[in-house]
């Protein structure tokens, strides 16, 4: 299937990736950082998966938002997704880092998009292709 471009998504998709993203901070496991990442991906059947982030001691074993939530859209059985969001409590907002794109370009194409908020709940969005540490 064709990879969706960023201004398909409805305004209510957008809402509703931004509301479950935001959400999704509460959930995170951040004793060391205190940097709480929620992460919300649609899948092209509609459904919303939520991550967050779930770090370690060890700081390279913890795992970030985003591969949380394509981890657990994974092994649901999704394949196909349409758009990804990451919230954090921060302005501007945080993009994926290496890993998370390197993970995420896996099942991913370069257009798909990455809607990132920051502490006010505002959002950019830009591409696979287009995101930079
Ligand atoms: N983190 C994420 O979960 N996603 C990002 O896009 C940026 C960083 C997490 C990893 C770690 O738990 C904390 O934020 C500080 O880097």
């Amino acid at each position: 299937m064709a990879p969706t471009a960023p201004d398909s998504l409805s305004a209510q998709e957008v809402a509703t990736l931004s509301t479950k993203a935001i959400a999704a901070k509460a959930t995170a496991y951040c004793p060391y950082s205190k940097f709480r990442v929620g992460a919300c991906i649609l899948t092209q059947t509609g459904e919303y998966i939520s991550g967050a982030n779930v770090e370690n001691a060890a700081y390279p074993v913890g795992t970030c938002a985003e591969r949380v939530a394509f981890g657990t859209a994974i092994v649901a059985g999704h394949k196909e997704f349409k758009a990804i969001a990451v919230a954090t409590d921060i302005k501007p907002a945080a993009s994926p880092c290496g890993m998370c794109r390197q993970f995420m370009r896996e099942f991913t194409a370069p257009s798909f998009p990455v809607y990132m908020f920051d502490a006010d709940g505002d959002y950019t969005v830009k591409t696979m292709g287009e995101v930079v540490i």
